[in-house]
């Protein structure tokens, strides 16, 4: 513990009401070694007119403890979207900071590590997109938010998991690209009558899901319910009893208040979802993302002591990028 900095009595005080919140995730000997950070935040945000927006990964000291907004990615965009303080830092990966850019072009983004990547957006450039687009002329391109804004621009429309069925219909046509998510491409091509091309990216934690691990969890666990993100396999989704975002996952067990669950989803999102459902009983594998885990407590601290990372699209990108994230926010 030699490194952690003297607490005041002061910061624990003013802390004390986010512990209360947290204390069922988060051990008391750990949260001591958060405290000084929380605290500096709070104080922080005011100063800098910053909020901050935390995907649903997030650790339960970020979700819980200093962010101003939280929720799936087409959420984040749409509060990106609304911010009128002067900072946004995004508490996610890099493709959610520029979507809040983009959405938000008056305000500062700030991003507090840029290395926060995800496999899906590494696996297809703008180049690409060109290159399925003229091997299959006419047919538009739905573009997963997991993307690069260059990938975006190249794109008639984007969605989310929690909308791409829907945007995917809207388009009123017999066929579709959907890139880069391979399995999300597949698992929406379940469930409607428009024919997708997939590309062949993947998620690299939801990737990890197989049907044998639903079948082991209904052998350990009678009765338990699973609910799965539709970036996993589609063996995976179709064994799953819900398949959703994970603001869609979330709702569920609102809804439903199920005794046992499991969330075939990244670590976090369990420890953050049952702190407001002591009721139900999370079975918890982890799958860890590690580009989300890039964030912490202390890179958040020191992008608003720092004004770093600051997120920046040349604007021949980004005008084109935005046309086909605001179509897909037009869809309702
Ligand atoms: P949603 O929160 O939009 O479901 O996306 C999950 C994800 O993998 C984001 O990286
Ligand atoms: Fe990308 Fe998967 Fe990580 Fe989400 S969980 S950021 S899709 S690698």
């Amino acid at each position: 513990m030699g490194n952690i900095p003297p607490l005041t009595a002061e910061a624990l005080r003013r802390t004390a009401a986010i512990y209360e919140r947290v204390k069922s995730v988060i051990p008391a000997m750990e949260w001591v070694t958060f405290v000084d950070d929380v605290d500096a935040l709070m104080s922080l945000k005011k100063q800098r007119n910053a909020v901050i927006l935390a995907h649903n990964y997030m650790r339960p000291e970020i979700f819980h403890g200093v962010a101003d907004f939280q929720g799936d990615s087409l959420a984040l965009a749409r509060e990106a979207a609304q911010v009128e303080a002067e900072v946004i830092v995004v508490a996610g990966v890099h493709f959610m900071a520029e979507t809040a850019k983009l959405l938000n072009p008056g305000r500062t983004v700030l991003i507090p590590d840029p290395q926060a990547g995800c496999s899906l957006a590494d696996s297809i450039t703008a180049a690409d997109v060109r290159l399925i687009r003229a091997r299959y002329p006419g047919v538009p391109v739905v573009t997963y938010v997991n993307t690069s804004a260059a990938v975006k621009a190249e794109s008639d429309i984007c969605c989310t998991s929690g909308n791409a069925r829907r945007i995917v219909e809207s388009l009123g046509v017999p066929e579709v690209i959907m890139l880069p998510d391979e399995y999300l491409a597949r698992n929406v091509a379940r469930e409607t009558a428009v024919k997708i091309i997939a590309w062949h990216g993947h998620c690299e934690v939801h990737e990890r899901f197989s049907a044998d691990d639903i079948t082991r969890f209904r052998q350990q666990h009678p009765g338990i319910v699973v609910l799965a993100h539709p970036e996993c396999p589609p063996d995976v989704a179709a064994a799953a009893d819900y398949t959703g975002s994970t603001a869609g996952m979330i709702d569920w067990v609102g809804v439903n208040k199920p005794a046992q669950v499991v969330l075939l989803t990244e670590c976090s999102m369990s420890d953050n979802v049952a702190i407001n459902h002591p009721e139900t009983h999370f079975i918890r594998p982890c799958q860890l993302c590690p580009h989300m885990k890039r964030i912490t407590l202390a890179n958040l601290r020191s992008a608003l002591e720092e004004m770093r990372h600051e997120v920046t699209i040349p604007a021949d990108i980004a005008e084109r990028a935005r046309r086909a994230v605001e179509r897909m926010l037009a869809v309702h």
